[in-house]
């Protein structure tokens, strides 16, 4: 697709979102477990039709009308017959009525998009993957995404679908938000500044990047690195929810409010969910700063640290 044609979809999409169209996702696709995961649109109410109005039809005259004058000899031939036609045509039909104005019903309104946590999303799977089977199973839903239009950050200038990175064995999970330009770029989560710092933290406790998983709760980027809105992240939480019952970390660090809010399905301030246990799909969850964050506020680089040192003696890391 050529930039200008990207541009223009999402021209249209932003369009259709004013005019409060949200629906925009396939229909029948989604597995039945995530069908209820958004919000019902109700059909439009209908809106009026126009009154018909029956076209004006030209007497039937075999009798053409007379022209009276010759066309003049300076008019090109293209003028000349257009002339005739226009001597000949029967009456034109009176202009239909405009339609009645288009009214926004409720139905129509952006439907409130209810924040719900990983856990409500979808039950905790009966079976889950052998650790050999683990990385096919990563695969199949990678498969499944395929080259995803489910949101409108599938026109929004989209490079890559960021996945994920990391071992599917992982006992610790990290999870951001979304996709950067860099990462937009690689196709890999966390590869940009961020990315770096976020290597360091790792590292820092005591970890390869290798041994830990990393995905984000929206897979593409969005445009200008805004957050992520609540209609992307819910419809593409369900993969991340697969992820982690496949993955199924014994810990997991959301990194920053948006993470951590999509995840636990709460609308509260960082400093609020810090420093304690959460539950997300089984696996006991910290949140802390996102890299980014701390990359713009460098004095809170301890505070970070000791979330992450918590998560560290969790996992016998440190006494
Ligand atoms: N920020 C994120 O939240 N995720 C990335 O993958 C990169 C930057």
């Amino acid at each position: 697709m050529t930039p200008e044609t990207t541009e223009r979809l999402r021209a249209y999409v932003d369009y259709l979102r004013d005019l409060g169209v949200y629906d925009l996702y396939r229909r029948g696709e989604p597995r039945p477990e995530f069908a209820n995961l958004l919000a019902p649109v109700q059909a439009p109410r209908p809106v009026a039709a126009a009154p018909a109005v029956a076209p004006a039809r030209a007497p039937a005259s075999p009798v053409r009308p007379q022209v009276s004058a010759p066309a003049a000899p300076s008019l090109s031939p293209f003028a000349a017959s257009q002339q005739r036609t226009n001597a000949s045509a029967p009456p034109k039909p009176a202009p239909p009525p405009p339609p009645a104005p288009l009214e926004l019903s409720p139905a129509f309104a952006p439907p409130d998009m209810p924040l719900i946590s990983f856990n409500a999303r979808a039950e905790l799977p009966q079976h889950r993957a052998s650790p050999d089977d683990k990385p096919a199973a990563l695969q199949s839903i990678r498969h499944h995404i395929g080259d995803c239009t489910r949101c409108p950050l599938a026109y929004a200038g989209r490079r890559n679908i960021v996945f994920a990175d990391g071992n599917p064995n992982a006992r610790l999970m990290f999870v951001g938000e979304g996709p950067g330009a860099d990462e937009d770029a690689s196709g890999v989560p966390f590869v940009g500044k961020a990315g770096q710092l976020l290597n360091n933290m790792i590292n820092a406790m005591g970890l390869k990047r290798e041994e830990v998983y990393i995905a984000n709760i929206v897979k593409c980027r969005p445009p200008g690195n805004r957050n992520p809105e609540p209609v992307e992240a819910n419809t593409c939480s369900q993969f991340l929810v697969e992820q982690i019952d496949i993955v199924q970390p014994q810990f997991i660090v959301a990194l920053g409010a948006i993470a951590a809010t999509y995840l636990l399905g709460v609308k509260k301030p960082l400093v609020a969910l810090r420093g304690q246990w959460h539950d997300v799909r089984g696996s006991q969850t910290a949140v802390t700063y996102h890299p980014a964050y701390l990359l713009r506020d460098p004095s809170m680089k301890g505070e970070a640290w000791k979330d992450l040192q918590r998560v560290m003696v969790a996992m016998g890391l440190k006494s």
